[in-house]
């Protein structure tokens, strides 16, 4: 048998950020949680110490369950769409949402993608962009008129208000008709994490810059070429967890938005091309 080497971690500031959801959806996966072996198989190869992120694995897959629901529709609807996750970093959501058709594009950073490759390199329908989201340049291979899902799991926080706001506007000029699905940070979490402590703590406090309440939500609305948003629920699962995130997102907005849990929105971009 030949036992490969375990290959090493080098990620710092936000490329670091990938390694904690990756460990909760590996834990999630072992704990029969998520179906995920590739997670696990990641994981195992990885020269690092994952044990702490077991905690928070079950609230973790609530989250990726929903991401996934949000993918699966979308490919219900259009089998042979282009999936775009943006900060894909090392998730193996492809191999969980595959249905034989989709083309995936994963675009992230050069640390990461060098060592996303290593571990995950791209199939027949994969390809990957290596640089920033924000650089609209991932796009400049896509068939504009569609069908787009972009995706954006765990990297919006990251960015400033205007680099949001930018990016949101910018697909929507450049691949009108497109959908989003993107995860925020409401204000009263930095409160909360900012009590706790260790490594993912420090990480937060110093590179959340993006922070959700109503009147964020109202102002991603209102952005140009944007047509619809609404919150995502999780699938209806027999686990408390997600029967409860699933009735927050029922509640009234001024409410939704001031409670410590991640919420996930889609945005339906504007057919005809805006400016
Ligand atoms: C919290 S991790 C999320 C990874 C993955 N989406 C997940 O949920 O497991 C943040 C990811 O964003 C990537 N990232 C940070 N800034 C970026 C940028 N400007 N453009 C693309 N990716 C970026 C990092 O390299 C990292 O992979």
């Amino acid at each position: 048998m030949v036992v490969m080497p375990l290959v090493p971690v080098d990620l710092s500031g936000v490329a670091e950020t990938l390694l904690g959801n990756l460990g909760r959806r590996a834990a999630a996966a072992r704990a029969g949680a998520l179906r995920d072996p590739m997670a696990i198989q990641v994981v195992d190869r990885l020269d690092y110490d994952f044990a702490d992120f077991a905690r928070g694995a079950r609230l973790h897959a609530v989250r990726v369950a929903t991401f996934d629901r949000a993918v699966r529709r979308f490919l219900l609807a259009h089998p042979a769409a282009t999936v775009v996750a943006l900060g894909e970093g090392l998730e193996t959501q492809f191999w969980r949402v595959d249905n034989g058709q989709v083309r995936w594009l994963s675009v992230d950073l050069p640390d990461t993608m060098q060592l996303r490759q290593e571990l995950l390199p791209d199939g027949p329908r994969q390809s990957s962009h290596c640089g920033s989201a924000l650089d609209l340049s991932w796009l400049d291979g896509l068939e504009p008129a569609g069908p787009i899902l972009v995706t954006a799991q765990g990297l919006l926080p990251y960015f400033q208000r205007d680099q949001v706001h930018g990016l949101i506007t910018g697909i929507a000029q450049r691949a009108p008709g497109a959908t989003l699905v993107f995860d925020v940070v409401p204000k009263v979490m930095l409160g909360l994490v900012r009590r706790g402590s260790g490594r993912e703590r420090d990480l937060a406090v110093e590179l959340w810059t993006w922070l959700f309440d109503r009147d964020e939500r109202d102002a991603i609305s209102a952005l140009p070429g944007v047509d619809q948003l609404c919150d995502l629920a999780p699938p209806r699962r027999p686990h408390p967890v997600s029967l409860a995130i699933a009735a927050v997102t029922r509640l009234p907005r001024r409410l939704r938005y001031s409670l410590p849990v991640f919420p996930i929105l889609q945005a339906t971009l504007r057919t005809v091309p805006t400016g």
